[in-house]
């Protein structure tokens, strides 16, 4: 065995992450780790690569015992971590992203022109093209995931750790990751990757542990299982499979005239939108991510102004209303960088779930509290969001856990109009069957939901309707009962235009 982890308990105060933990890799292993939000994945991996201290238990590399205090022991030790967030500079070039902490230098300066080179052959040696010069910022997300592995075997990782790779990737860039990663692990290399998608884990994995509140339930090899049995082992109960009923949809909601965005290239981002979603339907969009469903999103919600066009909320106009009007005026967000937009990670959870709930909740300038937290305490209730307590830091959340939270606050507002961007993105299969059955129930009484999905098996089985975006222009449009994958995925990769 290459590696042992034994007995691994961790604990946050009350909270205990990780109990017992055994886990062992071998040389050329593919090894994928799964589990519910917050069953310790995470945890178990940041101990691995010396980010935190375990509490108790002990960890082998080739029989030698191991103690890391940070994760350049780890790095010195061939072990690497690729995040569940990229960790990328992005006005940085791809090479200097690469060889940063460990750059060729000649006279004290970075010597450019070896890290390029450095990197071309890296690249080349691993099978995993990239351009050294470009910068970070310009790349897709297929291609940053790329640089990210990139590092770590520019460290000379041997062990590589991957907590989620595939979350924000398009169904090709997946595919891709994962040969790299079986060609790498035939090399020698051995994986740990972490990941939500059980048919991903079928593909690639070799063996499979499965973690469930901070516990082993199983390890078994892939060959031996398949997906229905790992839900089980995860969920520890069988899924329902849920049903649209059918409805005839109301007063349009939100109506888009032309709309269009000029942006700073050639082409515009946006090229005269027409769409409207009523009430109690769900209007998907599909579609390859960066072919302008963000701005989309953003002019709906206030941060961006088009250039031409009309936007109605409710009968409206709001082409130059603020973000506050908007929401004002009927609109609820789940936005699709939870990061970025979605909380306050130094504030509690209760905080983060009376952001946007304020004014209903004061009264004489005063925060009603108690109701705030008997608010939240039921959406910690109904989405099962694992949290220590209602004043545990937004930060200390996993990843799901932190998502399950922005999704039931903005569910909370039964706001006329709600925006759902990648409403499961990092979630179980548990979360994602509840999620969805509150997008539907708010469609059945009567709301308007607009849902941005990369995840094309989400946008079919939700949507009322289906929109493909493709370079800033609705390029297809179907119905769900006549809606076709095949047709969908043409149309997503640029097919003809309808
Ligand atoms: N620094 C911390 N302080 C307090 N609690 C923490 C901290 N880090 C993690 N936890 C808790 O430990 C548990 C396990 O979290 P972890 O991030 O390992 O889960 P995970 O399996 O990776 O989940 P996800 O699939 O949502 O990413 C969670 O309940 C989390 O809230
Ligand atoms: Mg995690």
């Amino acid at each position: 065995m290459l590696l042992q982890m034994k007995g691994i308990t961790k604990a946050y105060g009350g909270v205990i992450a990780n109990k017992h933990v055994d886990f062992s890799l071998k040389k050329g292993e593919v090894h994928a780790l799964v589990g519910e939000n917050g069953a310790g994945k995470t945890t178990l991996m940041r101990i691995l690569y010396g980010m935190e201290t375990p509490t108790d238990g002990s960890i082998t590399l080739n029989g030698k015992p191991l103690q890391f205090s940070s994760p350049a022991d780890a790095i010195a030790n061939g072990i690497g971590m690729v995040h569940q967030h990229f960790m990328l500079y992005p006005s940085f070039t791809i090479a200097e992203n690469i060889v940063i902490g460990r750059e060729p230098r000649r006279f004290g300066f970075i010597n450019q022109f070896r890290a390029i080179s450095e990197v071309a052959e890296l690249s080349r040696q691993y099978g995993m093209p990239v351009d050294p010069r470009r910068v970070i910022g310009d790349c897709s997300l297929g291609v940053q995931q790329r640089v990210e592995i990139l590092k770590v075997l520019h460290q000379g990782a041997e062990i590589i750790i991957l907590d989620e790779p595939t979350g924000v990737l398009t169904p090709l860039e997946v595919k891709e990751l994962l040969e790299s990663v079986r060609r790498l692990a035939r090399s020698g290399k051995s994986f740990i990757i972490i990941t939500h998608k059980l048919q991903e884990v079928m593909d690639v994995a070799d063996r499979i542990t499965v973690l469930r509140d901070g516990e082993v339930t199983g390890a078994v090899d892939a060959s031996g299982t398949n997906v229905d049995e790992l839900s089980r082992l995860m969920v520890g109960r069988d899924l329902v499979n849920l049903q649209r009923k059918e409805q005839t949809p109301g007063q349009p909601i939100l109506e888009l005239e032309g709309i269009t965005l000029a942006g700073s290239g050639s082409k515009p981002v946006l090229d005269h939108i027409n769409l409207s979603v009523h009430a109690g339907e769900i209007v998907g969009i599909a579609g390859i991510s960066g072919n302008g469903q963000s701005e989309l999103l953003q002019v709906i919600s206030g941060l961006a102004k088009p250039d031409a066009g009309a936007l109605r909320l409710q009968g409206k106009d709001i082409k130059d209303a603020s973000v506050r009007q908007i929401r004002e005026q009927g609109l609820a967000h789940i936005p699709e960088d939870r990061y970025q937009w979605g909380v306050a990670k130094e504030a509690t959870v209760a905080d983060n779930g009376l952001m946007g709930h304020t004014d209903r909740y004061t009264k004489y300038g005063l925060i009603k509290g108690g109701k705030v937290r008997e608010m939240v305490r039921g959406w910690v209730e109904r989405f099962s969001i694992k949290t220590g307590s209602l004043d545990t830091k937004a930060q200390h959340l996993s990843g799901g856990n932190l998502q399950k939270l922005i999704v039931a606050r903005e569910l909370e507002h039964r706001s006329p109009f709600l925006i759902a961007a990648e409403p499961t993105r990092g979630v179980d299969v548990g979360a994602m069957e509840v999620i969805h059955g509150e997008l539907l129930k708010r469609r059945d009484d009567g709301g308007a939901v607009l849902l941005v999905s990369s995840e094309l098996t989400e946008v079919l089985k939700l949507s009322d309707r289906i929109l493909v975006m493709y370079e800033g222009r609705i390029v297809g449009e179907t119905r769900a009962e006549e809606a076709s994958e095949e047709r969908i995925s043409l149309w997503m990769a640029g097919g003809k235009r309808q």
